[in-house]
This record gives C-alpha cells, structure tokens and sequence, in this order.
C-alpha cells in the first residue's frame, strides 16, 4: 500500500477510534472548551479594558464586534441539523461538530450577554437575547441526559434488546391467558382487560414520566385478593407481567427523554433566527 492511502487509512481509523471511545465533551483533550473559554475570556477582558462611558452596549464598535460574532457562531451552530443529516463524513467527524457546538454554544452566554451592554427590556433584541438563553439551556438538558442516561439504560436492559423484552412479556401473556380459565367472571374479566391493554398505552406524559394511573395489569393485581390456588397462580403471574412493564417503560422513558429536549432545542433555534432577523434589520433601518 503507498504512503498516503496508509496515511489515509489510519486518519479514518484514528477518527472511528475518537468517535466510539471518547465522548464529545472530551474530544481531543478538550479542545473547544480552551477555545471557547479563550474566546468568552477575550471578550470579557475587551470589555472590562474599553475605557468608555456609558458601558459599550450593541450600538458600539465593540458591541458590533461581539454581535457579529455572535451571529456568525449562531449561524455556524444551526449548521449542525445540516452536518448531522449530511452522509459523507467530511473533514470533520461528527463528534468533533458536536464537541465545537457544545463549547461554543456555551460561549454566547459571555458573548451574547456582553453585546447587550446588560440592556434588557420589552424588545425584539431582548427576545432575541431570551430565546438564545433558551437554546442554550435546552442544549445543557441534552448533554446532560446524553451524558447520564445510556448507563441507566444498559443497567435497565439487562441485556435484554426492546423485542426481547417484547417477546418476554407475550410468552407471559399466554401462561396468563390459561392460568385465568378457572378463575370467576369478574376476575377472569380484570386479566383480560390487562392482556387487552397495549403496553405502549399511556400518551407522551406516561411515557415520560414512567407513570401509568391507567395500568390495567396493576388493577387486575390489585383485584386478585382471593386464596384460591388459580388465584395465587394468577396474582403471581401478574406481579412479572408488571415486572416486566415496568422494565419496557423505563426503556421508553429513557429514550424520551433523550429525544424530548430536541423537540425544544430546534424549534427555539428556529424562534431564535427569526428574532435575530428582525433585532438585525430593525438595528439597520434605524441606523
Ligand atoms: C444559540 C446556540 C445554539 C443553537 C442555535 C443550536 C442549534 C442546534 C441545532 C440546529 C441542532 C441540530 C439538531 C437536529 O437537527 O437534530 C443542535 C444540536 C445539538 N445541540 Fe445545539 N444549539 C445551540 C447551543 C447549544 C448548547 C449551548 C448546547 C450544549 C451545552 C447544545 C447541545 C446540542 C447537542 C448535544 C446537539 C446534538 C444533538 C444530537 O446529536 O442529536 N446546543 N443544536
């Protein structure tokens, strides 16, 4: 093999390497976060240093600096929905965008914060100003649950995948399904109604909360008193099946809550282009 396919190669297998093992927080010894606190350092340093009464504010040549770059990063930061869906990787790895959105993301709180010279009032540009804290909050939620949640849900697993689980709770519906035969009406009729319910049933605010008020099976336990040896048989099947819903809706409720915030952090960005469209042509035609 010649030199540069070698070199190649091992660029390619030095990038999956970063991808699989090093978080994105970490990428190359954390290299955005120096960069960012290099940037967010030098502009709180240009700021205090700029001898100039009142404080500069948007409408000053350093507010105009710190706006430009402001807008420049928040432009370049919605370009991630781009990178993510783009399938040729490109120069960088998708976990080194990551890394540079995180870090950056974090900086307009400085920089952003320091254009608005600490003006805030009932206006486009503190809207503006609003929905980037916004985004930015969203964003801290979803590394936080990145960061936190896929332990939980290889420790909630089992090494059980979602089918298995599936399969899991079908194979005790049918010992459920024969083990109420003898039992009374009323009875038989609860366990039906716990085979009959969808064990996705509950709606987003269940599912997020891992709360299901609803839960035939947990009625169906609850109205198991008798002593009888179908009852005992019956109740203690029931006590899996809910074992068992309750391993499938924590993996559901793991996996909303890493999807959820997205349904934040993109619309608010959406709000937040719009809003600085309008803070930047009203800043122009009043010029
Ligand atoms: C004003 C600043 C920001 C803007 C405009 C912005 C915008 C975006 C956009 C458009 C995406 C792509 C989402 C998609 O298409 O699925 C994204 C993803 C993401 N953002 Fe932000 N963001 C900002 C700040 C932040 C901050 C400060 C953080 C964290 C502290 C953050 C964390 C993330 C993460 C982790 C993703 C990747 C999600 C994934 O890979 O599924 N963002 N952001």
């Amino acid at each position: 093999m010649n030199a540069p396919a070698s070199r190649s190669r091992f660029r390619e297998a030095e990038k999956r390497r970063d991808s699989d093992h090093v978080s994105f927080l970490r990428h190359k010894g954390f290299r955005w976060l120096w960069i960012a606190l290099l940037l967010s350092g030098a502009s709180a340093l240009g700021y205090a240093l700029i001898d100039q009464q009142p404080r500069p504010n948007g409408g000053t040549w350093y507010g105009y600096t710190l706006g430009t770059i402001g807008l420049g990063l928040i432009l370049w930061l919605t370009m991630l929905g781009v990178r993510k869906r783009r399938i040729n990787p490109g120069a960088w790895s998708l976990k080194a965008w990551t890394s540079a959105h995180v870090y950056l993301g974090l900086s307009l709180v400085v920089v952003g914060t320091l254009h608005t010279g600490f003006q805030i009032g009932w206006n486009v540009h503190t809207l503006a100003y609003v929905l980037m804290l916004l985004v930015i909050a969203t964003g801290i939620y979803g590394v936080v649950v990145y960061a936190v949640l896929p332990a939980r849900m290889s420790d909630n697993r089992r090494e059980m995948t979602r089918a298995q689980m599936l399969d899991a709770l079908t194979a005790l519906d049918r010992q459920l399904e024969s083990a109420a035969q003898p039992l009374a009406r009323d009875e038989a009729d609860l366990v039906l109604a716990a085979l009959k319910q969808s064990p996705f049933a509950g709606g987003l605010l269940a599912r997020l909360t891992g709360r299901y008020p609803g839960c035939a099976t947990a009625r169906a336990r609850k109205g198991m008193a008798g002593d009888s040896e179908a009852e005992q048989r019956v109740r203690a099947l029931l006590e899996k099946r809910l074992a068992q819903l309750g391993q499938l809706r924590e993996a559901l409720r793991i996996r909303a809550a890493l999807e959820v915030w997205l349904f934040l952090h993109v619309p608010l960005t959406m709000a937040l282009i719009a809003a600085l469209t309008a803070h930047v042509i009203s800043v122009f035609y009043y010029w």
